[in-house]
């Protein structure tokens, strides 16, 4: 089926109609908010529901549509909320179901949506079924999760999990195994049992019988594994085997997912994006497909490790053209019919944006908003993660005591302890690639704690909330904050950059990414510069630029300026002309 489609006039190549298949997950803007580290309100440290209904204001002013929050069943935060314990509930820390009724309430006042994140490729070890599950072998809810007999004095197979150690954990109640591709206290459902999906299904009608209005899928390109539990190949300097090809974007993945899009979302109300590792632009119609009623979106994984060296300790130089145009044009250029997509570079699992793909020192402004310029201008929805619109940075100065995340105390024992890297090294590659880097407190001021907690927070603030906070850029007329409120408004005002097509221009150029959107005769032309240098932007002579309005700049431009066929750019400068 053909959702959106333009008839060309062969002879003067212009659109004559277009057929657009308008929904409000495409049209709005996006929030991501790591609940834990946004706004706490009871001063114990940790962010809470309560919170965000605090700044819902906030969100409003800056242009927010809809909310995606991180975790917020009850857990016992191994994996900060990703290991639920009760689907059905909340988190002691972040409040009651009350609370999260009223922030649903208290939104949709605002006209703005809440997608939450369902986590059921695994549980908690401490959910109520695992621990029946663990008790005997006859037990009914045994067959939820996978156990395995041991081989040789070890565990069935090398596989390793993705967050270090071996991917299996003895239990000697009943002296078996059982999988947990993340954690050991995220064991992995095993959804080829019907009860099982049963019961997941009645969970996700609780939360859209509470008013949700869409959900983020995560690991769902997880939840099939390959039974013959087959060894993985252990690559150089690794401990364990790769197992990724057993546990991931199976075939049977697609069924699991068609099953829950046809019985619980059939009235088309909601979004559903999942999270999907290991696919990316070419391949991401297998779930998005408009045929094939599975997602609407996907996050992908294609911006985490740009930057990023041979070893986490090493960085390369960014290659504008392999690492930021082939993909981002790359997904710009599927056709409608091969799905929707989110446009993002930074979530809970990533290192902050402006460090990894921009400057964070000398341009952190320009260069802030020069991304937020791309975000904003291609076709898919913005996800903007909490803190990018003020620019926040990678943390700074982090010790090995101060990171949170389980992932970097079980890889310390894998290559630290081991002698495989020195403790320095490790502690260099962490500080470019750590999840904690942007998990860090949310800079609201310049008051102790950053404005977000009274109390001691969780993990340690950035050191340099006194010069980026909220507060201060509110005031500011050009700060990054008032320009991602500007990129909202130009795209809320111009339905081009929502749903026009995209075409890349000079591909083949170094430092200048640019490209036309184009809908129903109107026209938009973004021009960014991705370094510092100052490069030239050579106009192609189908552009007539001397007619172009400049609508939007990361720097003041003299307004009596005549542009012309050449135009030099100023460091990490961005700019977008209506044609
Ligand atoms: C996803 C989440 C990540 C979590 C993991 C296990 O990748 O985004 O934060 O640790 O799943 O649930
Ligand atoms: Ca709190």
């Amino acid at each position: 089926m053909l959702l959106f489609y333009e008839k060309i006039d062969g002879e003067k190549g212009t659109v004559m109609e277009n057929y657009i298949d308008k929904k409000w997950w495409k049209e709005g803007v996006a929030y991501q908010i790591y609940v834990r580290s946004f706004m706490d309100s009871n001063g114990d440290g940790v962010g809470d529901l309560r919170g965000i209904i605090e700044r819902l204001d906030y969100l409003k002013h800056l242009g927010i549509d809809i909310i995606y929050l991180n975790p917020i069943n009850k857990s016992p935060n191994d994996d900060n909320g990703y290991d639920i314990s009760d689907f059905r509930d909340i988190m002691d820390e972040f409040g009651t179901i009350s609370d999260f009724e009223e922030l649903i309430a208290e939104s949709h006042k605002r006209n703005m949506k809440i997608i939450m994140d369902l986590v059921i490729n695994h549980s908690s070890d401490e959910h109520p079924w695992f621990v029946e599950s663990r008790k005997n072998k006859q037990n009914p809810y045994r067959d939820y999760y996978i156990w395995q007999p041991g081989k040789d004095n070890g565990p069935p197979n090398n596989w390793g999990s993705f967050f270090g150690g071996s991917a299996w954990e003895y239990d000697k109640t009943t002296n078996e195994y059982y999988l947990h591709i993340f954690s050991k206290k995220q064991p992995d459902f095993n959804w080829r049992n019907e009860n099982l999906r049963r019961e997941l299904k009645a969970i996700i009608k609780f939360w859209i019988n509470k008013g949700v209005d869409g959900f983020r899928m995560d690991a769902i390109n997880h939840i099939e594994k390959d039974f013959s539990f087959a060894d993985g190949v252990v690559k150089n300097g690794e401990v364990y085997g790769d197992f990724i090809k057993y546990v991931q974007n199976l075939p049977e993945v697609h069924g699991y997912i068609k099953e829950i899009r046809k019985e619980l979302f059939s009235s088309g109300e909601h979004t559903l994006i999942g999270e999907t590792g290991g696919i990316n632009y070419e391949n991401a119609f297998i779930y998005t497909g408009s045929d094939r009623k599975e997602l609407d979106m996907i996050f992908h994984f294609d911006m985490h490790s740009v930057g990023k060296g041979e070893k986490d300790w090493e960085r390369k130089p960014i290659d504008l053209i392999k690492d930021i145009k082939e993909k981002m044009s790359g997904w710009q250029m599927r056709k409608e019919e091969e799905g929707w997509c989110p446009l993002f570079y930074s979530n809970h699992d990533t290192t902050r944006t402006l460090s990894r793909l921009g400057n964070d020192q000398k341009y952190w402004a320009q260069s802030a908003k020069m991304l937020a310029t791309l975000q904003f201008t291609q076709r898919g929805t913005p996800f903007i993660y909490y803190g990018d619109e003020i620019g926040m940075t990678n943390a700074k100065d982090f010790k090995l005591e101060d990171y949170r995340d389980v992932a970097v105390f079980n890889k310390y024992k894998d290559l630290v302890d081991t002698k495989i890297v020195t403790e320095e090294k490790y502690l260099i590659g962490l500080s470019y690639t750590s999840r904690d880097n942007s998990r860090t407190p949310m800079q609201w001021d310049d008051s102790k704690n950053s404005g977000f907690t009274s109390g001691t927070s969780w993990i340690k603030t950035n050191s340099n909330y006194n010069e980026i906070n909220v507060e201060n850029q509110l005031e500011d007329e050009q700060s990054i904050l008032n320009y991602y409120r500007k990129l909202i408004a130009l795209r809320n005002e111009k339905e081009v950059l929502v749903y026009g097509n995209f075409n890349e221009i000079n591909g083949e150029d170094k430092e200048i990414y640019s490209y036309i959107r184009e809908l129903n005769g109107e026209r938009v032309l973004i021009i960014v510069n991705f370094f510092g240098n100052e490069p030239t932007f050579k106009a192609p002579i189908e552009i007539d630029i001397e007619k172009a309005r400049l609508v939007l700049s990361n720097y003041k431009l003299e307004e009596m300026r005549k542009e012309t066929k050449e135009i030099v750019l100023k460091p990490y400068e961005a700019r977008i002309y209506s044609l």
